[in-house]
């Protein structure tokens, strides 16, 4: 297996259908600001926060440091910060994150979409985009999903995309003031030689 690239770089668009993923830009502040705001109610159950209390509300703070964030993130080889896009307007955001080298080689997928394209299939699409990106473009092995059992959208998510269950966590996450336990779910690059976007029905060229 080739080294993982140090420094990663800016990731190209890459698009299925109707959705696509591209990194996040400064530009995007505003309107991933005014999603986080409008949806506060539809995200705050999933919303990691700060076991010593004091995280931020979505949507409350200004979101240009948080952009510049995501890309010294992405240049320190930590992560990569997307937008998911559904007829190229901005919808929601991915991030690939928690990238492991060494004997690893894995990482962590999040993500959410604003309430108003909620079921139309998005997040599927944009997850099968970005894992075919890890294993091609970062040389990574291994992803994982982590998910609250309660949260039934996410689980349906990563059962459409055919992700390995792997077993509960307990108390894996600090998630809307409390540790929470998450069902870990899986894949390794040897499970979808052919791609995610095909695994998902979707024809690749
Ligand atoms: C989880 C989430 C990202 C799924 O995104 P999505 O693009 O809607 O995914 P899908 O279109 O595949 O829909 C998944 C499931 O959501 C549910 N769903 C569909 N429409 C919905 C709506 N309007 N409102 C709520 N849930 C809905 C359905 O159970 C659907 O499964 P189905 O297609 O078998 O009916 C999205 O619900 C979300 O952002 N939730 C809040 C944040 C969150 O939970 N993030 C993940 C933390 S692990």
């Amino acid at each position: 297996m080739s080294p993982l690239p140090n420094p990663i770089e800016s990731p190209a668009e890459r698009g299925y259908g109707r959705v696509s993923i591209r990194e996040v830009r400064g530009k995007d502040a505003a309107i991933l600001r005014r999603l986080l705001t409008e949806n506060r109610e539809w995200l705050q159950p999933w919303e990691a926060t700060f076991p010593g209390g004091g995280g931020a509300t979505p949507g409350s703070q200004p979101f240009r440091p948080v952009v510049r964030s995501m890309h010294r993130q992405r240049r320190s080889g930590n992560g990569v910060t997307f937008v998911m896009l559904l007829d190229g307007q901005v919808v929601g955001q991915l991030s690939v994150s928690d990238i492991s080298a060494g004997a690893l080689r894995s990482a962590s997928i999040g993500y959410w979409i604003s309430r108003h394209v909620a079921g139309q299939g998005v997040t599927p699409a944009a997850v099968a985009l970005a894992i075919d990106y890890a294993f091609a473009e970062l040389r990574l092995h291994r992803i994982e999903i982590c998910i609250r059992p309660e949260n039934s959208a996410s689980l349906r998510v990563v059962q459409k995309l055919g992700l390995r269950y792997e077993g509960r966590r307990e108390r894996y996450i600090h998630i809307d003031g409390k540790w929470c336990d998450h069902e870990s779910f899986a894949v390794t690059v040897e499970e979808v030689k052919r791609g995610m976007l095909e695994r998902l029905g979707a024809p690749t060229t």
